[in-house]
């Protein structure tokens, strides 16, 4: 039992630093996502056991880390923005098990809000490090969303970069407010779709998750 304990330590350790490591509750801010959250937002999301599809899933944990990230990163620092880009990408990808449109197999279609191809180009042409990859494949929608998939950091990053570069101050500031109303704007009026039952479930679950 006890060369076990040691042995899983040292694994976990060992990646970052040869040196005692600092806590994370000491490295990460404390506005950092918890696994715990995204579990309470995405029931299902604990792990990636028998994914439905192959390559695609990712669990509470790699999607507290990336999406903390990302709304470092857009700076979307409001809880009440936070959680309903949660809710987007949880609902979107039924908890983060795809990153990919399969239902019916839009191509182009995906990362974890799973927007649209057109969303998808505008999203690559903000992010100087793929501006060479993207030159490449040029208008290959499949292509283009797979240079996303490729780095956690833009597949998780669409969600707060869709909310800061595509929603106009309006929608911001009633959704900032934390309301169900500005929540409901920010569905039906940027990202274009219906505040249905489902994705309320989603949000509900988010904000009771971020205390927003
Ligand atoms: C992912 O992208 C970020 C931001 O451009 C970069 O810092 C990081 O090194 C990339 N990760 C990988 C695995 O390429």
């Amino acid at each position: 039992m006890h060369s076990i304990l040691i042995t899983t330590l040292f694994l976990v350790v060992a990646p970052f630093s040869t040196a005692a490591p600092a806590p994370l509750s000491l490295t990460r801010k404390d506005t950092a996502l918890t696994e715990a959250q995204i579990v309470q937002i995405a029931p299902t999301s604990e792990n990636c056991d028998n994914p439905p599809a192959k390559g695609e899933c990712a669990t509470a944990h790699t999607a507290a880390k990336f999406a903390s990230q990302s709304f470092d990163q857009y700076k979307v620092t409001n809880k009440a923005e936070q959680a309903a880009v949660l809710a987007i990408m949880a609902y979107e990808s039924g908890d983060f098990k795809y990153n990919k449109n399969h239902y019916p197999g839009i191509p182009g279609q995906g990362t974890r809000n799973m927007q649209s191809a057109a969303f998808n180009k505008k999203y690559i042409a903000s992010i100087p490090a793929l501006r060479e990859s993207s030159a490449r494949v040029a208008d290959d929608a499949a292509a283009l969303l797979e240079l996303l998939l490729e780095n956690e950091t833009y597949d998780f990053g669409s969600g707060a970069w869709f909310l800061t570069t595509q929603c106009t101050d309006e929608v911001r500031k009633a959704l900032q407010s934390g309301s169900e109303a500005g929540w409901q704007s920010y569905i039906t009026q940027c990202v274009g779709t219906s505040a249905s039952g489902d994705r309320k479930a989603y949000w509900d679950r988010a904000v009771k998750a971020l205390g927003a």
